[in-house]
């Protein structure tokens, strides 16, 4: 059952309905111990970023064990900020909320990525071709820790109606037994529902057009050193422009935790083609 939003829910409306806060101040500082892992050097050199499973695996970093084991600390220490700060905030998720994935990322985001698909400075949605989310939100935390004061800049662009309203024409429906095969392939973590056929298609769709590249209405934002940022990425189109060293943790949300299911992506996209998606 949905419980009805209440005046504790206001942080949850906010970020469902505007996509992104912004945390004042300092809330996650670096300790002295952790200051010299903010480096490429740690790198494996063809991973986008460092991560961190929620099973303790690292991804992404060099062979070098002693290195691995603290960054490990300093990813699983963000981890435990973000989940706190989840649930202090926006305590209806507390029972639902999912940890994913947690990320630094030691790349210069101007320097962008060889495909078009992987280019996060293009504006976007957030599908992921090898994990389904089968509807779940994707709510993601991050943190500027440029060592230099540097900002991290972002892109923002039109709302998630307009966008899904502006590709829907070229979207199109899951092939009958696609979601089976995929999945029989190992593509696929999860079943692919016809909600993430969709969303990818919209990811897809928005990152490859030059022409929205260009003209789609968007808006720039600064994130300075030290500042950390909640957004839904999954309903918010953005593009990360510039900036480097950043930490991110990615949770997973069901609708059933949402303060306004009516903001969320399955919602908008189902009741656009008039089914069940997911
Ligand atoms: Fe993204």
């Amino acid at each position: 059952m949905i419980a009805a939003a209440s005046t504790t829910d206001n942080f949850a409306l906010t970020l469902e309905r505007e996509g992104l806060i912004v945390l004042p101040g300092q809330p996650f500082v670096l300790t002295t111990d952790e200051t010299d892992l903010v480096s490429p050097r740690f790198s494996d050199g063809q991973a986008k970023n460092i991560s961190l499973a929620p099973s303790g695996v690292v991804r992404g970093a060099a062979r070098d064990p002693t290195a691995q084991i603290r960054l490990a600390a300093l990813m699983a220490r963000y981890r435990a900020w973000a989940e706190s700060l989840i649930k202090a905030e926006a305590p209806r998720y507390a029972p639902w909320l999912e940890t994913g994935r947690t990320s630094l990322r030691t790349r210069e985001v101007a320097e962008g990525s060889k495909s078009p698909r992987g280019d996060d400075r293009r504006l976007h949605i957030d599908a992921f071709a090898s994990q389904p989310t089968g509807g779940r939100r994707i709510l993601r935390v991050f943190t500027n820790i440029n060592p230099a004061g540097e900002p991290r800049i972002w892109r923002m662009g039109e709302p998630f109606e307009t966008h899904a309203h502006r590709w829907a024409t070229r979207l199109r429906a899951p092939l009958p037994g696609e979601a089976w095969l995929l999945s029989r392939l190992g593509v696929t973590r999860a079943t692919r529902t016809p909600y993430d056929t969709l969303m990818l298609g919209l990811h897809d769709a928005s990152k490859l057009d030059v022409r929205y590249q260009r003209e789609a209405p968007r808006r720039e934002v600064a994130f300075p050193a030290g500042t950390s940022w909640i957004v839904y990425t999954d309903s918010t189109v953005h593009a990360a422009i510039r900036g480097q060293f950043c930490l991110e943790q990615t949770f997973y949300l069901p609708l059933e935790a949402m303060a306004d299911p009516q903001a969320a992506p399955a919602w908008i996209l189902e009741r656009m083609v008039g089914r069940r998606l997911c």
